[in-house]
């Protein structure tokens, strides 16, 4: 794209392009100051810190986005993950749309922005006491299992901690449908930190050992959290509180959802060979029973995926990928209704894949244009393809796309 300028912002500098007033909406969302203060870090407020999720959304880019571009709903969100784009959209007053192939995002989508009453709330954490005590007594009692663990469980969990996981996972079972659905979140999301893992994808090297009854405590307390957050989440509303429908379906696809066009796409698609998000959900949809076969079929991008390819054939498929997409968005938008996609390069080996340029491809390919961009650099800490940043760096873009081929990149005054 032609006409290109610098803004700087607290984040480092940002290069648009493209139309300026759009331009300038993209930037101002991706400029979004580095946290100071921990315990105040927009990233993390309300629902939005409740549970990790890989490559989520800053809730100020996708608020900004819902803002500037989401024409005041419905708004689209194909590739929804965690739900931020949709917690954004309830927040502005907007109606919103979010569907993802990860049946774990859709699960945490829907109960980030379901809206409880007070009561439901309390009568949440008073279900987590319950199961709590009950995992207690079968602890005393030296219950011993309801079931034979899989390897993958004993190979991650001290036995002790699986077993009163065992215990608190029949106490939820026992629960009211909207009570277990939220319960299973706070399971999922207090999962990790109480195996042998140290994150999400790395194994611990000393073994950690954890007390009795701390799984227990830990389930109370983080549901708990979970009650404050949406508390402080639904004082955000306002009063007419627009609808939000979260589906599981493929965004290469996207049959599931209703005919009607909407106002806006907000989307950000996972980062080419950057992540699994099957193998990185794989934990958490075992224990919450979710079918993790259609991610397994669908998943786009996926670094297991990538890291079998050569970078020509990598660079290939991403783009057929990002045209399956685009496509399938096509009946889904109002004319001359923005999508906006948020995506950051990635590399195979020693070789970038620059969203921009094949956002632009695919976009053109499949009957749409690139209407604006801006363009941040982000440090790049991955070893094995530093390589591929060293004479220009990766950055992380947000684009204005919109349906017809014209031209429509407006030159600078
Ligand atoms: C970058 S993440 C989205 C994060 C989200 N914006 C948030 O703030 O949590 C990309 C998402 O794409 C999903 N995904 C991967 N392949 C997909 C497909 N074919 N259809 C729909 N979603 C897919 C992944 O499950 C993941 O949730």
């Amino acid at each position: 794209m032609k006409h290109r300028r610098s803004l700087s912002h607290v984040g480092g500098p940002i290069i648009t392009a493209g139309a300026r007033c759009e331009a300038d909406g993209l930037a101002a969302a991706l400029a979004v100051p580095p946290a100071t203060d921990a315990d105040n870090d927009p990233a993390r407020s309300h629902v939005h810190g409740f549970h990790t999720y890989p490559a989520r959304l800053h809730p100020l880019t996708a608020a900004r986005l819902v803002k500037t571009f989401g024409q005041g709903g419905p708004i689209l969100d194909p590739f929804c993950g965690s739900g931020t784009v949709l917690v954004e959209a309830l927040i502005a007053g907007c109606a919103s749309l979010g569907s993802d192939l990860n049946p774990l995002a859709v699960r945490l989508a829907t109960g980030k922005t379901r809206l409880r009453s007070a009561a439901e709330l309390e009568q949440l954490v008073a279900c987590a006491q319950a199961c709590a005590l009950q995992a207690d007594e079968r602890r005393c009692a030296k219950a011993g299992a309801s079931r034979r663990f899989p390897a993958a469980d004993v190979a991650l969990f001290e036995p002790h901690v699986l077993l009163e996981l065992d215990s608190l996972r029949l106490g939820i079972t026992a629960c009211t449908p909207a009570v277990r659905s939220d319960l299973e979140l706070v399971l999922s999301a207090i999962l990790v930190k109480l195996s042998r893992k140290e994150s999400d994808t790395t194994r611990r090297t000393s073994p950690r050992r954890l007390p009795g009854g701390y799984a227990t405590q830990l389930f109370v307390a983080k549901t708990r959290e979970f009650a404050t957050r949406c508390t402080i989440f639904q004082r955000l509303l306002p009063p007419q509180r627009p609808p939000v429908t979260v589906l599981l379906d493929d965004a290469t696809q996207l049959e599931r959802l209703p005919d009607q066009p909407v106002a806006a796409i907000i989307t950000s698609p996972p980062y080419a060979a950057t992540y699994d998000y099957l193998a990185h959900h794989e934990l958490r949809m075992r224990w919450l029973g979710l079918d993790p076969a259609p991610l397994a079929r669908g998943e786009i991008g996926s670094r297991s995926t990538y890291a079998r390819l050569a970078p020509a054939a990598a660079r290939q498929r991403w783009r057929q990928e990002l045209e399956r997409f685009f496509q399938a968005a096509t009946r889904l938008l109002k004319a001359d209704a923005p999508l906006v996609v948020v995506m950051a390069d990635s590399a195979v080996g020693s070789v970038a894949l620059r969203a921009d340029e094949l956002i632009a491809e695919a976009g053109r390919a499949s009957g749409w244009r690139l209407c604006a961009q801006a363009s941040q650099a982000r440090p790049h800490f991955h070893g094995p393809t530093l390589a591929a940043f060293r004479r220009r760096p990766r950055y992380e873009h947000a684009f204005v796309l919109r349906q017809g081929s014209s031209a429509t990149v407006s030159p600078r005054h």
